[in-house]
């Protein structure tokens, strides 16, 4: 099979001769995608009282961003047999988990950043309290949500999806990330085992679970469920490494964040241990595999395709 990557928004992926008028218009997919998500977030969280901390839930909740991580587990569930209606629950789970681990990461004993999404950041608007207790709040929400709004799923793949989902947040995942990230700040010699260990757990663990979980979500069989599990391993670290190269080449306008903060903070980073052109080849290598591992479903994982060429093309 011929996939040929296009990262620009019309996508002719796939050219044989059975299949000549195939096109995917990922930018169009994303869009609507996107709206669907974002619909779901907003009718997620009403503001009753006590208002702040509902009100501070959302505001970082419903501040944009790419919702790949939704997206992603909506996209699986359907390739592997599944519909959107199945995972919507758990794609905004993913989404809620993933704003409260940029919420406490931003925070002054963290990161201190002022900015996220191209907003202030929530503890800038709400305070540090209130900023701690909202992705707490949002942790403890996302797992409710799945478990009291998931339909017509089997409750042992409602199950999983817990598991997983705990799996991929605590110390063994995102937790255990942004230990070793926080302890290797300022240190000159990162080795690129330990800044492996950093970005597998802290940004590839949870889009791992997003792929995963749309797949459990649709009863994938075990080896489907490994190739998603590869395929998300692949873009995982390929994301995080883009992630570092934009910190460089990226202004804070184009990222919606302070730009160069990995340089002002000493973080180790891939560009820092390989240089640039070597992270962008890396990347692409990331990718081309992760892509591999999805031929088996043929024309229907285009949009797995598609999202997999965007994380390197992305400028965000
Ligand atoms: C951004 O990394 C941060 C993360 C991807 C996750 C950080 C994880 C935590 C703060 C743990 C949260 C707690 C739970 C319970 C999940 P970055 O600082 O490299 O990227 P940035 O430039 O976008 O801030
Ligand atoms: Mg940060």
């Amino acid at each position: 099979m011929v996939l040929m990557p296009n990262t620009g928004h019309k996508i002719n992926p796939m050219v044989s001769k059975s299949q000549i008028d195939t096109t995917f218009d990922l930018s169009t997919y994303l869009a609507e995608r996107k709206v669907l998500v974002e619909k779901a977030l907003d009718k997620s969280i009403r503001i009753i009282y006590p208002e702040k901390i509902y009100e501070a839930m959302r505001y970082s909740l419903l501040a944009g961003g790419k919702r790949l991580r939704p997206i992603l587990c909506l996209a699986t569930c359907e390739l592997t047999g599944g519909t959107i209606e199945m995972a919507m629950p758990t794609a905004c789970a993913l989404e809620m988990i993933h704003t409260m681990s940029l919420i406490h990461d931003d925070l002054p004993a963290m990161d201190n950043d002022d900015y996220r999404r191209g907003k202030l950041t929530n503890h800038k608007v709400y305070g540090e309290d209130i900023a701690i207790l909202a992705g707490d709040g949002l942790l403890s929400y996302a797992f409710e949500f799945v478990a009291a709004q998931t339909k017509n799923v089997l409750p042992q793949q409602v199950l999983q999806v817990v598991a997983r989902l705990g799996k991929a947040v605590g110390a063994a995942g995102l937790v255990g990330g942004q230990v070793v990230d926080l302890a290797s700040e300022g240190i000159s010699e990162v080795s690129e085992e330990t800044l492996n260990f950093i970005h597998i757990h802290k940004t590839g663990a949870l889009l791992e679970a997003s792929v995963v979980c749309g797949g459990i979500l649709a009863t994938a069989s075990p080896t489907n469920l490994e190739r998603l599990s590869h395929f998300a391993k692949n873009i995982g670290l390929a994301f995080q490494i883009v992630d570092d190269i934009l910190d460089i080449t990226a202004t804070t306008e184009e990222l919606g964040k302070t730009a160069r903060k990995d340089i002002e903070a000493q973080k180790a980073t891939y560009p820092a241990i390989w240089g640039l052109e070597a992270s962008r080849h890396q990347a692409q290598k990331l990718i081309e595999n992760a892509k591999a591992e999805l031929e088996v479903f043929g024309h229907k994982a285009m949009p797995l395709i598609a999202l997999a060429d965007y994380i390197t093309s992305r400028s965000n």
